[in-house]
């Protein structure tokens, strides 16, 4: 934990994610008093603002993205504020924010830019002294479109700065749930000596979306479900589920193990993926338009992903992850199901016995639940007549008086607290991006394009096959 008064920098200041997520989170913390007394945010961007300018922007934003009992009395937090105008790519701006920062402090930098701008700022930054040993920088995906640009981006950070103050954003480690899959795992004996393949029989990940294009037309036609989610949410989902006990709960050891992960993938074959892109259909109780009719042009484009992965190790062996994610889904649901192997032996020849599932939802519903045989009650039926039932944890139920947080609150919390311990280290992005790429250059050499669905259904009756293949039911 840092000692020095601190300057908190956001590149990016008047985009969508400081609007939407960054403004709203650090009020909310400010609320909370848990920021640093000391802590001054300086804003920056193209546009010619003044601070004052720049505190009424944000105040708009607080007010449309942070529930009111959230905000507290906004002003010592809108006072925190401060604005540069500073185009990243010309070197005058620089001299005038290093003023702006002063001398004695500490300064945690937020680039929430496109990454294309990612190296002349840091030149900049270099230039202007603002990137030595009292700084540390965050970077927001996406971390470039492959492999190679991504090391890239990485080569032009570690020109100035050192992994032990690089933050990479994954903002789903910043979700509670996603946090707590951490606490189930290893803070109860109960799960880890199942936790394997002796007793797991395959595990499914869905991160469904009721959203189509957005207005993010370019980026994600350019990106698809694969790139956009696969490489990063849904893989750190994946490895925080897969990874061994780690020594401590600390960046070093977190991150340690879950790279063993990433790096035991086994690329997929052919088989092993389906692809999709929506056309027009029912969502969300609203007719929509298909994918190529939002974009106004035919495009190959996936918006929907399902895959069948495999981790080389010896926890894993033959174990199957499936993984789906897709834009116009029925619903907005992130879970992962573990499915238990049956019991060895049924003594109940009459009964159908259903193995044990543990469901952990993340969103919208933060939820665990345990489904398990049990004896239906009565004396009707000679023997016993048996039914699953849950046992369920609500986390609103189990944890009242909490409300839901904004998922960058923890991670900016953590930022200016220089805990990497939720942020994603190089060789974990490295990992992710060796796998997604041999996948894509799978999809190339079979000339793969996507199956339609339509909006409002899971996806191409391809990815329902997928699992029922192996005989296995998508969870619903
Ligand atoms: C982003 C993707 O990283 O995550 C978006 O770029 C997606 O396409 C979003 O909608 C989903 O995040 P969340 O927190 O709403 O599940």
């Amino acid at each position: 934990m840092t000692t020095k008064a601190q300057t908190l920098i956001l590149f990016g200041a008047t985009g969508d994610l400081s609007r939407r997520m960054l403004l709203p989170s650090l009020c909310a913390l400010d609320a909370e008093d848990l920021l640093p007394e000391e802590l001054e945010i300086i804003g920056t961007a193209r546009s010619e603002m003044t601070d004052s300018e720049f505190r009424n922007f944000a105040r708009e934003a607080i007010e449309k993205f942070l529930p009111s009992d959230r905000r507290g009395g906004m002003a010592s937090f809108l006072n925190r504020l401060q604005y540069s105008q500073l185009d990243v790519t010309t070197p005058e701006g620089y001299a005038e924010l290093a003023e702006k920062v002063g001398e004695d402090r500490e300064i945690a930098i937020f680039l929430s830019t496109a990454p294309s701008l990612f190296k002349p700022t840091i030149e900049g930054l270099s230039k202007a002294g603002l990137a030595d040993e009292r700084s540390r920088i965050c970077l927001e995906k996406p971390l470039g479109t492959d492999l190679s640009s991504s090391c890239e981006i990485n080569d032009a950070v570690a020109s100035a700065f050192p992994e032990s103050r690089i933050f990479r954003i994954d903002h789903y480690l910043g979700k509670e749930t996603v946090q707590n899959l951490i606490a189930l795992r290893f803070a109860n004996i109960l799960f880890e000596p199942l936790w394997n393949a002796q007793h797991i029989d395959h595990v499914q990940i869905t991160v469904g979306e009721t959203v189509g294009l957005e207005s993010r037309v370019d980026f994600y036609d350019g990106a698809g479900a694969l790139r956009d989610m696969v490489q990063n949410h849904m893989l750190q989902l994946l490895a925080l589920v897969a990874m061994e006990p780690p020594s401590s709960f600390d960046a070093g050891a977190v991150r340690d193990e879950k790279v063993k992960v990433l790096r035991a993938l086994r690329h997929l074959s052919d088989e092993e993926s389906v692809t999709g892109q929506y056309r027009g259909g029912a969502s969300n109780g609203e007719i929509v338009p298909g994918y190529d009719e939002e974009l106004g042009r035919d495009s190959d484009t996936e918006t929907f992903v399902a895959l069948k992965a495999h981790i080389d190790n010896w926890r894993w062996q033959g174990v199957p992850f499936y993984m789906r994610t897709g834009k116009r889904l029925p619903e907005r649901v992130t879970e992962i199901i573990v499915n238990f192997r049956c019991v060895p032996h049924s003594i109940f020849p009459d009964a159908k016995l259903k193995p044990n599932r543990l469901v952990i939802g993340i969103q919208p519903e933060e939820n665990i639940s345990l489904s398990m045989m049990a004896k239906v009650p009565g004396i009707e039926h000679e023997g016993m007549t048996l039914r699953e039932v849950p046992l369920d944890i609500r986390m609103p139920d189990a944890f009242t008086g909490k409300h839901k947080r904004i998922a960058y609150e923890r991670l900016l919390l953590d930022l200016i607290g220089g805990d990497q311990t939720l942020f994603v280290r190089r060789d974990e992005v490295e990992a992710q991006w060796n796998w997604i790429d041999a996948i894509r250059a799978g999809w190339e050499a079979e000339g793969k394009t996507p199956k339609t669905y339509s909006a409002g259904s899971w996806g191409p009756s391809a990815a329902i096959a997928l699992a029922e293949r192996d005989g296995v039911s998508w969870h619903e």
